[in-house]
């Protein structure tokens, strides 16, 4: 029997870096980003934790729905996010994850944790486009969760594999319609030189099919709008950095207490120099929400 041989995917090659089990022509493929960018796995892992630890700092800080778009499979060695949530808050009304992919085996392995982990009812997966946003947001699963309140929703290790129209226009869609005291809680790779060159990287993901956009903090804060944003980059000097984003609104905002330096105030941020930033927004009055069209 001939079995189609799997196309080379961006959420299995991320699973084979990450040290979990894949399919030949995504390890292989990792295997030569790795040869060509040997800090690569690194920054991989560096994002994959941080994501995670995000999800558990906000489980923690009240938040019982999750929406975690371009969830990717299951982790390899930490904790699954509607783990982490159910925990915190467990039977059957307790709390409520989504994860959304658009890649046919991170939605399946997460259906299957879903089904093995008893207490997760409310939780669901969602096969999907992430980038036709506003029909994902009608999806009866992503419905499921309570719009009127607040809801984190986790983009980790997720905009560099948009375009810059699409990464826009996802982030647009989200702050319109997410209400007062939401989070957006992301991960990204920021575009750097030697040591770290990202140039590289690109070009290797483009060989294999694969788009990847990493870019300068400047453009990755300009994703969140007018939304009150804190910022953390690294560690140490790996071109990535973590960005917390609230929905403007009553209730304290403030940065997670295991980010290492203190935030400041309304200066600039440098990726790779300033390893913590509030990012104060210079529009005060929201924009009206793009038109697909209008991030085309
Ligand atoms: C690098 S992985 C990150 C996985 C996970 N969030 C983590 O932190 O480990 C990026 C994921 O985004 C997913 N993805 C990329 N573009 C997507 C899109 N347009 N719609 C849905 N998922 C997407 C990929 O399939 C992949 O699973």
């Amino acid at each position: 029997m001939n079995l189609p041989v799997p196309v080379v995917s961006a959420a299995r090659i991320h699973t084979a870096l990450l040290g979990g089990a894949v399919f030949a022509v995504d390890r292989s493929v990792a295997i030569q980003l790795t040869n060509a960018v040997p800090w690569w796995p690194r920054a991989a892992r560096t994002l994959h934790e941080q994501g995670l630890r995000m999800a558990a700092h906000l489980v923690a800080r009240g938040f019982d729905q999750v929406l975690d778009l371009g969830c990717g499979l299951p982790s390899p060695s930490g904790p699954l996010v509607h783990e982490i949530a159910a925990a915190r808050y467990p039977g059957a009304t307790g709390a409520r994850t989504v994860y959304v992919d658009r890649d046919i085996h991170a939605h399946a392995a997460r259906r299957i944790g879903l089904v093995c982990q008893p207490g997760s009812d409310g939780s669901d997966a969602v096969l999907a486009d992430i980038t036709a946003t506003e029909d994902l947001l009608e999806h009866p699963a992503v419905q499921g969760l309570n719009w009127r309140r607040p809801i984190a929703v986790l983009l980790h290790d997720v905009l560099p594999w948009l375009s810059d129209d699409a990464a826009t226009h996802l982030m647009a869609v989200l702050r319109h319609r997410l209400a007062p005291g939401s989070i957006i809680s992301s991960t990204h790779l920021l575009s750097a030189p030697h040591p770290y060159a990202t140039a590289p990287l690109v070009q290797h993901h483009r060989k294999a099919g694969i788009g990847l956009w990493p870019r300068h903090l400047p453009a990755i804060t300009a994703l969140t709008g007018t939304w009150p944003t804190y910022i953390h980059s690294g560690p140490g000097r790996l071109p990535v950095c973590t960005l917390l984003t609230r929905s403007p609104g009553p209730g304290r905002f403030a940065r997670p207490a295991f980010w290492p330096f203190p935030a400041a105030r309304g200066r600039e941020h440098r990726p790779l120099r300033q390893p913590c930033a509030m990012h104060q927004p210079r529009q005060t009055t929201p924009r009206p929400l793009p038109t697909a069209k209008d991030t085309q």
